[in-house]
């Protein structure tokens, strides 16, 4: 007899598409999603937002262990607050609500997604004390399962027994492409080209190196190259797995 619900864990580099594939396959199959970078880059903004230092470990792990974070959307977080909506009417990815987040009562949805909350958030996640708190938060959040939940450690370090784990990775050059793609569409635009992949180089660097979890694929995880794929088709992909793992439960 199960005692919670399957958990399917989504890793891999940044850009590789990993929040978007997830919280269509979340939607899709009607589970419950937690993006985990959005934590990591809450609790970055509060240490900037404070004039911390981002190396002062005392005073990040006093925030930390006191920080409220709330993550809201559809089918996220606290979605009792939310009217119960149909989830096969709405499985592209312009009808995908945002997802909101906050911090001690701070709206950060577009802050945690700044340049310069990107820039340090590799450096507050390397710290183990900040690993602890977060992942014992999310620990709690998916212990009943029926969930999907998106990082570099999931499969690994945080549900090492999720019943379904997928690795997604893409070429730097193409995940460059696609943020600078998601900057234009938003009018925005921070590097360029040479910069952009150099700073994606620096990121994988940190996260893969650093001594607590750094990203790495699960010996049982399956990986799945998306240079040449829609993110529908590595969503329906993953939906598929999915149904398979269950089959066979
Ligand atoms: O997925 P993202 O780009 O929003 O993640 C932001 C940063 O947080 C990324 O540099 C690595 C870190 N992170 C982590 O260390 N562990 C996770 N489970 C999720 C994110």
């Amino acid at each position: 007899l199960r005692d919670r619900q399957p958990i399917l864990a989504i890793d891999g580099p940044a850009g590789a598409g990993k929040s978007t594939v997830a919280r269509q396959v979340a939607q899709a199959l009607g589970l419950l999603y937690l993006d985990t970078g959005a934590m990591y880059r809450a609790v970055t903004w509060m240490v900037l937002q404070s004039g911390i230092a981002v190396t002062d470990q005392a005073a990040i792990a006093e925030l930390v262990s006191q920080c409220d974070i709330v993550l809201e959307s559809g089918n996220s977080l606290n979605q009792s607050s939310l009217p119960e909506k149909s989830l096969d009417a709405r499985s592209d990815a312009r009808s995908l609500p945002t997802l909101n987040v906050w911090i001690n009562g701070h709206e950060v949805t577009a802050a945690i997604r700044s340049v310069e909350v990107t820039a340090h958030v590799s450096t507050i996640a390397a710290q183990p004390i900040v690993r602890q708190e977060l992942v014992r938060r999310q620990q709690a959040y998916g212990r009943r399962g029926g969930i999907v939940m998106d990082g570099r450690d999931i499969g690994t370090h945080v549900f090492p027994d999720a019943e379904l784990k997928i690795f997604l990775t893409a070429s730097v050059e193409e995940r460059a492409r696609r943020r600078q793609q998601e900057w234009q569409s938003q009018g925005q635009m921070h590097l360029s080209g040479a910069d952009l992949e150099q700073a994606i180089r620096d990121r994988d660097r940190i996260d893969s190196t650093r001594r607590v979890s750094p990203l790495r694929k699960a010996d049982d995880a399956i990986e799945i190259q998306t240079d040449n794929l829609s993110i529908d088709e590595v969503t329906a992909k993953i939906v598929d797995l999915y149904r398979q793992t269950l089959a066979h439960l």
